[in-house]
């Protein structure tokens, strides 16, 4: 029996993406951790997300959805102590990275399966979420599942065949605008501006330029045109950006990112 009634959630596994995502959802409902480190459910609970649990055993038979937010290697170990409190009415939720439905299912054969690809911007409520599941047809269940993750940020629900390439330019995206952000600032001390106002310069054009692009609907090209003036100095810029092969680097960068993940796969 499906349920939507989402009100205790278990999170199991509070390292990095289980403590952030506990920090996100726990305004509005209740939270119950578990981990095999108790000082990291301590930290949680110190700071008033939710209860702490003693095992995997509680922490499952208290809620009605479980988030497991462990590695995919230590899957194997954990899958039949967390099995053997499942129940029909249960949800899981796997973040684990590579790990398929099919896989999931022969772990945990009698509860709903959701996979879970998040990524780093969920921390200030700015992530972007991808969701699958085989509950292809239930649009109640997903909208239930959207709603209670909204505040991690932008939700997205995929069939399951495009859950490597997002993890590639959702999960693992952020770490190139990082790059890229910091090279724009590097930049902007080689033209002469203390660190601090380069970086507060480059956030802000950062920041303006996709408000802009999101407002107008416009295409990136069209608006490249707009402040591209003829024989200017920003045309003058972009032929280098083109010599340098910029942007097939990061077509290339993304590619290489999905590749990597495909061969993790089949090691
Ligand atoms: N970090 C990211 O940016 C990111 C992005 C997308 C998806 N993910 C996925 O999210 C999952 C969690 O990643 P993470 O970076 O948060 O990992 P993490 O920081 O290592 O946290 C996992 C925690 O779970 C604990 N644990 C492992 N097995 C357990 C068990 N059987 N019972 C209780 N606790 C257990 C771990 O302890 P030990 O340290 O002793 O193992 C650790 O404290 C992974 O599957 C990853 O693929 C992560």
């Amino acid at each position: 029996m499906l349920t939507s009634n989402f009100d205790k959630i278990a999170i199991i596994g509070c390292g990095n993406m289980g403590a952030a995502i506990a920090e996100r959802l726990s305004a509005d409902k209740q939270l119950l951790f578990y981990d095999r480190h108790p000082e990291k459910i301590k930290l949680l609970v110190d700071k008033g997300f939710g209860k702490s649990t003693n095992s995997l055993k509680e922490a499952v038979t208290q809620s009605n959805l479980v988030i497991l937010a462990i590695k995919p290697q230590n899957l194997e170990q954990s899958a039949a102590a967390i099995q053997e409190s499942l129940t029909p009415s249960h949800t899981l939720v796997s973040l684990l990275t590579s790990i398929t439905l099919k896989q999931l299912n022969t772990y945990f054969p009698n509860c709903q399966i959701v996979r879970m690809m998040p990524n780093i911007p969920l921390l200030c409520g700015e992530g972007m979420i991808g969701l699958c599941s085989d509950e292809n047809d239930n649009s109640t269940y997903k909208e239930h599942l959207t709603s209670l993750f909204a505040p991690l940020g932008k939700i997205l629900w995929l069939p399951e065949n495009k859950m490597d390439a997002f993890t590639a330019l959702a999960g693992s995206g952020p770490a190139f605008v990082f790059a890229i952000t910091e090279a724009m600032i590097e930049a902007g001390i080689a033209l002469g501006f203390p660190a601090k106002d380069a970086q507060s310069i480059t956030y802000q054009m950062i920041r303006g330029s996709i408000n802009l692009l999101e407002k107008t609907g416009k295409h990136p090209a069209e608006l490249k045109w707009q402040v591209t003036s003829p024989g200017g100095t920003t045309i003058a810029g972009l032929k280098t950006f083109e010599e340098h092969a910029v942007r097939s680097g990061i077509i290339n960068t993304f590619v290489s990112t999905h590749l990597k993940g495909l061969a993790l796969k089949t090691t």
